[in-house]
């Protein structure tokens, strides 16, 4: 059954602890942290103080996407929250292979973000020593975007990959996923979904969540 991560990004930020312990509450699987340093991409979101709030009132694991410029650092400043897992852009870092070995050492999972451009094969030297690829359905910044259908046959081909070279590697997909493509991300082999807006935007986010657990 494919996992759920809602992105915190789509909550009231006025009401943050409600919409965690909601959809904590409502059967998702992780929660999806979006840290935006405002220079890898357009948009500033939240630091450590208001991620260990989150942490604090989750009681699911926490799911770290850094798009950030510096992600030593960052990997540094979220590691005491121990989350589930801490991904960092591929097209932003020059050492990724000793960036993963940091954050296994830190007892976390680490993974890797493409960038809707980015070719599966990018990381075909890295799978082995990866717990998941997360692939980009949008360009990343903000929620609420249109999914770019070009993420289906990359995960296909990534799919193949990683039953090669390691199963045991998830594939998770991050924008613009709803009912309507949950069926084609599973069809190629998708593990986990992010969703933001489809799940925070509903009436009934128990539901929502539901409806993408196929
Ligand atoms: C975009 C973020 C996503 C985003 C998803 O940069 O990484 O996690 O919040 O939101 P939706 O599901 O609304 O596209
Ligand atoms: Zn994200």
């Amino acid at each position: 059954m494919i996992k759920v991560a809602p992105s915190v990004l789509s909550a009231d930020f006025g009401n943050l602890q409600r919409d965690v312990e909601e959809i904590c509450n409502s059967g998702c699987d992780l929660v999806h942290v979006d840290v935006m340093d405002g220079h890898f991409v357009p948009n500033l979101t939240i630091g450590p103080v208001v991620v260990s709030a989150i942490a604090k009132c989750a009681t699911k694991p926490l799911d770290i996407h850094l798009m950030v410029q510096n992600n030593t650092f960052f990997v540094e400043l979220f590691a005491p929250l121990k989350p589930e897992y801490i991904s960092f852009h591929i097209e932003e870092e020059k050492h990724p292979h000793r960036l993963i070995q940091k954050i296994r050492s830190l007892g976390i999972k680490p993974a890797i973000v493409l960038n809707p451009h980015t070719p599966p094969e990018s990381v075909e030297f890295l799978l082995k020593d990866l717990d998941m690829i997360l692939l980009m359905s949008v360009n990343p910044g903000f929620g609420g975007q249109s999914f770019i259908d070009s993420v289906i046959p990359k995960a296909a081909r990534l799919n193949e990959m990683r039953n090669k070279i390691n199963p045991n590697c998830l594939i998770e997909v991050d924008g613009g996923v709803s009912d309507k493509n949950i069926q084609a991300l599973k069809d190629v082999g998708v593990d986990i979904v992010v969703a933001g807006s489809y799940v925070f935007g509903a009436k009934d986010r128990k539901a929502a969540i539901k409806s993408l657990q196929i």
